[in-house]
C-alpha cells in the first residue's frame, strides 16, 4: 500500500506522507473516514489488483480470492457514488461531530452551533438538484478516473436500458436514492438525539470554570438549568450560588488553575460549598454524549476486558456497568442493595449465574 501510494501521490508528496500515516491510526473511525477512503480508493484498488492477479504465488489462493472480490465491490459505480454523497453529506455535521467529543470547551461550542448547523442541512435539502449535481459529478469524475462505468445498480439496470440520457437518469435515480434520504436522514438524527431540553442541558458546561472564562464570565445559567430544578438541592438559592460561582472564579488567584472539565470540576474539595452546581454538573456528566475526560479511557478499557473475559452467556449488562464504573465514588452496599432489589423484583435472581461474586465484581 506505501509503495502504491508513495508512486501515485508523485506529484504531491505531502500529500502522500500524510496518508501513510493516516493508515497507521484509525482512520475509519475519524471523522473524514469517507474523505479518506475516497483519497484512497485508488490506491486501494490498484494494491486489491495486485493481490489479485498476482501470479508469483506470494498470496494463497484464499486471499487473492477475497482481493478479487473487494476489488470488485471497490470498483463498482454504486460503491464509488456512495462514498462520494457520504463524504459531501457529512461534511456539514463534520465539525460538530468532533466537537462534541472534544473538551467541555468544545462540546459547549457544539451545543451552540446546532442551530447553524441544521439551517445549512436545509439549505442543502432546499437546494438539493445543485448539490447533488456537484456531487454526482465528482463521483462520475472519480469513477471516470479509475475506469469504472457509471451504471445503475443492478435491479434497476433494466428500465434505463433505453439508453438515451443515461447519465440524467442515473444521476437522478442517485439524487432520490442517496442524495435527499442521507440529508433527511441526518436532520432528523440530529433532530432526534439533541433535543432542545439536551441542547439547554449542554449549554450547562458553561459552568465548567475554564468554559467560563473562555465567555468572560458573562454566561447565565439559570435559565438552561431551569429543567433539572426538581433535581436541586437548593432551587431557590441557585441564583446566587451561580453568581458566587462565577465570581470565585473571576477573581481568582493568579495561581489558580481553571478546572478544565466536569470531572476536575467535581473534584474541587470546595464543590460541596456549591450544592447546586454539583448536582448540575453530576446531572451533565451522564448526559449519553458527554465524555468523562480523564476517565473515558480506563473505562472503555475496563468495559472491552470485561467483555473479553466473560463469555457471551455470563455477560450481564448491570455487571458490565457496574465494572465499567468502579472507581467512581459511590455508596457501594446502596448500589448491590438497589441492584438486587432491582433484579428481585423483576423476579430474575435465578438468572444470575451462581458463581458471579457480585460484590468482586463491584
Ligand atoms: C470534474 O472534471 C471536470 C473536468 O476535469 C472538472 O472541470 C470539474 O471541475 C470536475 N468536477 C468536480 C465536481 O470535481
Amino acid at each position: 500500500m506505501k509503495n502504491t501510494i508513495t508512486s501515485l501521490f508523485q506529484d504531491n508528496i505531502e500529500k502522500g506522507s500524510e496518508l501513510m500515516e493516516v493508515l497507521n491510526s484509525d482512520w475509519a473511525s475519524r471523522h473524514d473516514a469517507f474523505e479518506i477512503i475516497v483519497t484512497l480508493l485508488h490506491s486501494l484498488i490498484v494494491c486489491l489488483d495486485k493481490i489479485a492477479c498476482d501470479s508469483s504465488c506470494r498470496w494463497d489462493a484464499k486471499i487473492s480470492s477475497h482481493a478479487f472480490i473487494l476489488s470488485s465491490a471497490l470498483t463498482d459505480f454504486d460503491f464509488v457514488v456512495t462514498v462520494v454523497i457520504l463524504k459531501n453529506a457529512l461534511s456539514f455535521t463534520r465539525a460538530f461531530g468532533k466537537n462534541l467529543q472534544g473538551t467541555a470547551s468544545y462540546v459547549f461550542s457544539a451545543a451552540n452551533s446546532l442551530t447553524a448547523v441544521l439551517h445549512a442541512l436545509n439549505e442543502v435539502l432546499d437546494n438539493i438538484e445543485v448539490y447533488h449535481e456537484f456531487w454526482f459529478e465528482e463521483a462520475t469524475n472519480l469513477s471516470g478516473k479509475l475506469h469504472i462505468p457509471v451504471k445503475l445498480p443492478g435491479q434497476f439496470r433494466e428500465c434505463s436500458t433505453a439508453n438515451l440520457q443515461h447519465d440524467l437518469i442515473s444521476e437522478n435515480f442517485y439524487k432520490d436514492a442517496l442524495s435527499i434520504p442521507t440529508i433527511q436522514h441526518i436532520i432528523q438524527g440530529l433532530k432526534d438525539i439533541f433535543s432542545e431540553q439536551h441542547i439547554k442541558a449542554l449549554k450547562c458546561l458553561s459552568l465548567v470554570p475554564a468554559v467560563m472564562s473562555q465567555l468572560k464570565f458573562s454566561t447565565s445559567e439559570e435559565h438552561n438549568a431551569d429543567k433539572y430544578k426538581s433535581d436541586l438541592p437548593n432551587p431557590d438559592t441557585l441564583s446566587a450560588e451561580l453568581h458566587c460561582w462565577r465570581v470565585k472564579w473571576k477573581h481568582r488567584g493568579k495561581d489558580v488553575e481553571l478546572p478544565a472539565n466536569i470531572f476536575e470540576s467535581l473534584q474541587l474539595p470546595d464543590i460541596k460549598f456549591f450544592p447546586n452546581v454539583q448536582a448540575v454538573l453530576k446531572i451533565l456528566s451522564v448526559l449519553p454524549i458527554i465524555t468523562m475526560e480523564s476517565k473515558c479511557e480506563p473505562s472503555r478499557n475496563r468495559l472491552s476486558f470485561y467483555i473479553e473475559k466473560t463469555p457471551r452467556e455470563q455477560r450481564s449488562s448491570h455487571l458490565a456497568f457496574l465494572n465499567v464504573n468502579y472507581d467512581t465514588k459511590h455508596d457501594l452496599d446502596l448500589m448491590v442493595d438497589t441492584y438486587l432489589k432491582a433484579v428481585e423484583s423483576k423476579d430474575k435472581l435465578d438468572s444470575i449465574p451462581p458463581h458471579t461474586d457480585i460484590a468482586e465484581e463491584v
